[in-house]
């Protein structure tokens, strides 16, 4: 090929590289150690010596328009880099603050509630014992919360406790009377994972042992509860029930805190919508505990619940999915 058509083939891909890298690699075609202009000045010498001079000096003349050519370039790009960054006309980026999860929210909210009304926070763990989240809460082995559908268990025999309820005897193991302790937490069963079921959700438990507790002091309480969490009109209705850990038991169920008990498809037009289990604590758990002489109260209600009705969602995973903007309006 001739020194003028290889400098004109090396000067257009030198006009069209996108990068220094490509730069840096056409340097390398044409003028590195095995480059095409390199292997031309080899060849100088079987070149007859009356044109060798001539063909030299265009040779040298390719050369040098290369080697500048590239360094313009270079110089393009550098400037190119250092200024694209800077566009005085954007506006300034928005920063955002996090927020709490509305269901921590919510569980501050209840927790302070009942802090104001005496109580104090207990924790317990989210993998137990059969011992702790069955048998000491006066569950049977043969009680149907026990099916191995019910519970995700470990291969060790503990498993991921299906209620909070396991911190009432914990709590109850850890000192002396009276003890009056709200506790929220984890909580796990295996469920479907749809509008109102997720097999993670969350409990708040509450315990209150001491002298001469009565039923009354249970309704007062969560009465009070109510009313402070869904308005003070809401009325309270207690209904029976059972668990095995409470005798009796009942269900707390509230007048609609939608529309205020003229029915609609959040209570499915009963006016009611059932808000937690209690009942008083089973003799003979306070047995177990070595507590005869006392007598206490117990109840556990259903965090997200709680949140759904007081924040007006229908969809359970609306929680747990962390879209920005769900977070953003509830927080
Ligand atoms: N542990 C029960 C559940 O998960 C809720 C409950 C009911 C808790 C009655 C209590 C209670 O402390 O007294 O369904």
């Amino acid at each position: 090929m001739k020194p003028k058509s290889v400098r004109d083939k090396a000067l257009e891909e030198i006009f069209s590289a996108k990068d220094i890298d490509e730069l840096e690699s056409l340097r390398i075609k044409y003028l590195g150690r095995k480059g095409i202009l390199t292997l031309l000045f080899k060849q100088l010498r079987e070149i007859p010596q009356n044109k060798r001079k001539e063909i030299g000096k265009s040779l040298n003349d390719a050369k040098d328009s290369i080697i500048s050519a590239i360094e313009n370039r270079k110089t393009e790009f550098i400037g190119r880099r250092a200024f694209e960054p800077i566009d005085l006309s954007l506006p300034g980026r928005k920063s955002f603050s996090g927020s709490i999860h509305p269901l921590t929210r919510i569980e501050n909210e209840l927790v302070d509630t009942f802090i104001g009304m005496g109580f104090s926070v207990a924790y317990g763990y989210e993998v137990e014992t059969e011992y702790y989240n069955f048998d000491a809460l006066n569950t049977p082995p043969d009680h149907p919360s026990r099916d191995i559908q019910d519970t995700f268990y470990l291969e060790d025999g503990r498993l991921l406790r299906t209620h909070t309820s396991p911190v009432q005897i914990r709590v109850m193991e850890s000192g002396g009377p009276p003890f009056r302790i709200i506790s929220p937490g984890r909580t796990y069963r295996v469920d479907a994972y749809d509008a109102s079921h997720s097999p993670v959700f969350h409990q708040v438990e509450g315990l209150y042992v001491d002298k001469d507790v009565r039923m009354s002091d249970l309704f007062g309480t969560l009465d009070l509860f109510a009313k402070k969490f869904f308005g003070e009109k809401t009325i309270t209705k207690f209904v029976p029930s059972y668990f095995p850990f409470t005798e009796p038991s009942t269900e707390m169920q509230v007048s609609c805190p939608f529309c205020r008990g003229k029915g609609c498809s959040v209570c499915k037009y009963t006016g009611w919508v059932e808000i937690l289990g209690a009942g008083i604590v089973h003799r003979k758990i306070l047995t177990n505990m070595e507590l005869d002489g006392y007598s206490g109260y117990a109840f556990g209600m259903g965090l997200e619940r709680i949140a759904m009705l007081t924040l007006g969602i229908s969809d359970i995973r609306l929680f747990y999915e962390n879209e920005v903007q769900f977070l953003e309006e509830y927080r």
